[in-house]
C-alpha cells in the first residue's frame, strides 16, 4: 500500500478555506430576483390606463432597431403610402441607395432600373422598367413597400436590407427615374460642360 499523502490534518487544511467560501457564497440571497415588478402584461394601478406598459414616445428610437415610427417601418400611413422620404435627403443618402441598389437590386433590374439585369437574360422574368409611366408616378412608399414586403414573384428583402436602407434605395430609384428623364437644364451649370462635351 502507498504511504497516505494526504493525511487528515492536512485534508482539513484544505476544506476549511473551502468550506467559508462555500459559506459566504450561498449566504446571498435572491432579493435582486424577488423584487417586486411587473412582468410581461401584468396590469398596473399606477397609471390611468391600468398597463404596466408604457407606450413608446413620440420621436423615440431603438438602439436595435432604429427608427420606430409605424409609418418609417411600413412605408405606409392611413392615407395610404408615403409620397415623401421620411428621412432627409442628401447626397450621401443618395450614395448609400446607390451603393445598395447596385448590390441588391441591379441583378434583375439592371443598372439603370430598365428592368433587363443579368439575371433576367439568363432567363428570370422580366420587371417593368422603372422608367414606366406608371412608376415614375409611383409614391416613393410604393417602392419601399415592394423591396418590405416583395413584389409578385420577388422576394422580400426586409431581413437582408435594414429600413434605413431601404429608403435610401427608393430615392435613388427617384433619382435613376429622373436621370433618363432630364434635360440639360437640370444639370449644374458647372457640370453642363462635361456632358456636352464642350469646353468650359
Ligand atoms: C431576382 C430578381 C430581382 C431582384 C434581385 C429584385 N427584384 Fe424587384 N422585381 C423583380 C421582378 C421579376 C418583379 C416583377 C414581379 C412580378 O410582377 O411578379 C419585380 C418587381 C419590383 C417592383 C414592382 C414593380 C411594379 O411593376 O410595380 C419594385 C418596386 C421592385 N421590384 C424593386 C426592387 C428593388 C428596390 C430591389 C432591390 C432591393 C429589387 N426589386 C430586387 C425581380 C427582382
Amino acid at each position: 500500500m502507498t504511504k497516505n499523502r494526504f493525511p487528515l490534518k492536512r485534508r482539513l487544511k484544505l476544506a476549511l478555506p473551502l468550506m467559508v467560501v462555500f459559506l459566504l457564497l450561498s449566504g446571498c440571497g435572491r432579493n435582486m430576483f424577488d423584487q417586486p415588478k411587473y412582468t410581461a402584461s401584468s396590469g398596473s394601478s399606477l397609471f390611468e390606463d391600468g398597463s404596466s406598459a408604457r407606450p413608446i414616445l413620440e420621436g423615440t428610437v431603438s438602439r436595435e432597431f432604429g427608427n420606430l415610427n409605424p409609418a418609417f417601418l411600413s412605408g405606409q400611413d392611413e392615407t395610404g403610402f408615403l409620397t415623401e422620404l421620411p428621412l432627409p435627403l442628401s447626397e450621401d443618402l443618395l450614395l448609400r441607395g446607390q451603393q445598395r441598389y447596385n448590390i441588391y437590386c441591379a441583378v434583375c433590374h439592371n443598372y439603370s432600373g430598365d428592368g433587363r439585369g443579368i439575371i433576367v437574360q439568363k432567363g428570370f422574368p422580366q420587371p417593368t422598367s422603372f422608367q414606366d409611366q406608371r412608376l415614375r408616378d409611383a409614391p416613393v412608399g410604393y417602392f419601399y413597400n415592394a423591396i418590405t414586403n416583395g413584389f409578385g414573384r420577388m422576394n422580400s428583402y426586409a431581413y437582408r436590407i435594414p429600413p434605413e436602407d431601404r429608403w435610401a434605395i427608393a430615392g435613388y430609384i427617384r433619382a435613376l427615374q429622373v436621370s433618363q428623364n432630364a434635360t440639360l437644364d437640370d444639370v449644374p451649370e458647372d457640370v453642363r460642360p462635361q456632358l456636352t462635351g464642350a469646353s468650359q
